[in-house]
């Protein structure tokens, strides 16, 4: 991974179907019920890696973002040396639908990463 520009865009695995340790330590894992009921407080949890990513100083997540759709929910900035990279929401959808969340993770040093998931609200 060391002879790319982390910076320049969003960083995508070159094969999700064989994700390396590097990948799997900065893929955003989102946890949450996968249906809701419109109206009603549900929990997500972003988790950065399958792999738990460290938080050093000099190596960190800096923050998760969760979007809802195209919506901006939440951002959760991260002081490593007293956070792990994980961030619990809790989430209220007033439209039926299915929607789509997105979390996006930034590390200090490997840049911008996302993943999705699909929830059916109704
Ligand atoms: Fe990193």
């Amino acid at each position: 991974m060391e002879d790319k520009n982390f910076f320049d865009g969003m960083n995508h695995p070159a094969n999700a179907a064989d994700l390396t340790d590097a990948e799997k330590k900065h893929i955003p894992l989102i946890g949450s019920s996968d249906s809701v009921k419109p109206g009603e407080p549900f929990e997500v949890s972003v988790t950065v890696g399958s792999i738990s990513h460290v938080m050093e100083p000099a190596h960190h997540i800096q923050w998760i973002e969760l979007y809802a759709n195209e919506n901006f929910l939440a951002r959760v900035a991260l002081t490593p040396g007293f956070t792990k990279a994980i961030a619990t929401l809790t989430v209220v959808m007033e439209t039926t639908g299915i929607v789509t969340l997105k979390a996006i993770e930034r590390c200090n040093i490997h840049g911008l990463w996302e993943n999705t998931k699909r929830i059916i609200v109704g």
